[in-house]
């Protein structure tokens, strides 16, 4: 039996009658931009998670951008970012001018290190930072990173592409990040039907000035405040999201059973699978408070040595399983990234990761079947 990494056809039987009702409608009413979809999801961005403002823009990387620039980042500015993640976060840095400073991630929770971003604060005085919350978990530091950010005067942009639907002490992680953002690109766990983003905050200032740079920089129609560029979320895909929203919280709760499920299985057959610490309940000292994360089942995470990890990709093909190395190399070790790195804080462990990781098929509704036949032929490995 094949089994596909994930399957993006598994969604609810009527959401594609649905959409094609609503895109019908938009189309006779030639309601192409803006109006009363894009509307509508981003008042359910903002009820479903607490923020005071939810602006939805072109795709996740823009999302960054406009983050970025709102918040004044630009040419000449140092921004911290995590050695592991996607490349757009880097390319967010870059793309406004600024000047980009890897740092190396914690083998705790797979996410930046809270102890190398001190330090890095203290060595290169960034004006920026872009703390990650990738696989979709986030670093039982969050509080403190935002608390010493805060203390320290460096702005702290959450790059939630791959957390939405995380929470942190039962609320979103969104909720309370100065600026968040969000990708709604068809694989995330709330997938578009093309591309999407949104920028989530509570400062009203800043969520005037994505409104504005993400429509030309406009005041009004013809006068514009900034230099901005077109990232305006089309009517269609605001549609598409509307439609999926109420199933959200199901498919997380079914990818975090298999998460799990995955966690438990694994480790009695005696693999290396990841369970990061954030997921247990922790008194963080730095902030004098208890700290529990729920993830949402994005990824799994196993770890297997380096030359064996060619075999198993070889057994898993052979056997029509799908899988991700997600990510195969570091932001500092990619070619396109040589011009712009000047500086980093490295300690080789994402790249220890990128060399080791394997991620098994993960997705909502992913049959029992397609669970055991994963699990059946990893056993003859
Ligand atoms: C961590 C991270 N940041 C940013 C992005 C960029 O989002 P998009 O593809 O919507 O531009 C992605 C996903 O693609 C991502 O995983």
């Amino acid at each position: 039996m094949q089994v596909p990494f994930i399957d993006l056809k598994r969604f609810e039987n009527h959401l594609a009658d649905e959409f094609i009702k609503k895109i019908s409608d938009l189309v006779i009413n030639t309601q192409f931009i803006g109006g009363k979809e894009v509307e509508e999801i981003e008042e359910k961005l903002k009820a479903e998670h607490q923020v005071a403002y939810a602006i939805t823009c072109g795709n996740g990387t823009d999302a960054l951008q406009l983050a970025l620039r709102s918040a004044g980042v630009g040419p000449r500015d140092k921004v911290l970012l995590p050695d592991l993640t996607f490349w757009a976060t880097f390319e967010a840095i870059v793309n406004v001018g600024a000047e980009p400073i890897t740092i190396d991630i914690s083998l705790d929770d797979l996410q930046m290190d809270f102890e190398l971003f001190k330090e890095a604060i203290e060595m290169f005085q960034p004006k920026a930072a872009i703390l990650v919350h990738l696989y979709g978990w986030a670093s039982s530091n969050t509080f403190a990173f935002r608390e010493y950010a805060k203390q320290k005067q460096v702005i702290l942009i959450e790059d939630g592409a791959q957390s939405y639907g995380v929470t942190i002490n039962g609320e979103s992680i969104y909720k309370n990040a100065f600026i968040s953002t969000i990708s709604f690109y068809p694989a995330k766990v709330f997938g578009a039907a093309g591309d999407a983003g949104a920028v989530l905050t509570n400062n009203k200032n800043i969520s005037e000035i994505v409104r504005s740079l993400s429509n030309h920089g406009r005041r009004s129609h013809y006068s514009y405040d900034f230099v901005g560029w077109n990232s305006r979320l089309d009517a269609f895909q605001a549609a598409y999201l509307n439609v999926n929203f109420p199933y959200i919280k199901r498919r997380i709760e079914s990818r975090k059973k298999i998460a799990e499920q995955y966690r438990k299985d694994l480790k009695e057959l005696g693999w290396n699978i990841f369970k990061p610490k954030s997921l247990v309940s922790k008194y963080n000292s730095e902030i004098s408070q208890e700290v529990q994360i729920e993830e949402n089942g994005y990824l799994n995470v196993v770890f297997i040595e380096k030359e064996k990890r060619e075999k198993l990709i070889q057994h898993l093909k052979k056997h029509q399983i799908g899988y991700g190395i997600i990510y195969p190399e570091t932001i500092s070790e990619q070619k396109g990234a040589s011009p712009y790195l000047k500086q980093t804080l490295i300690r080789n462990r994402a790249k220890q990761v990128s060399e080791t990781i394997l991620n098994l098929p993960l997705f909502p509704y992913m049959t029992n079947q397609e669970y055991e036949t994963v699990i059946t032929v990893l056993k003859k490995f």
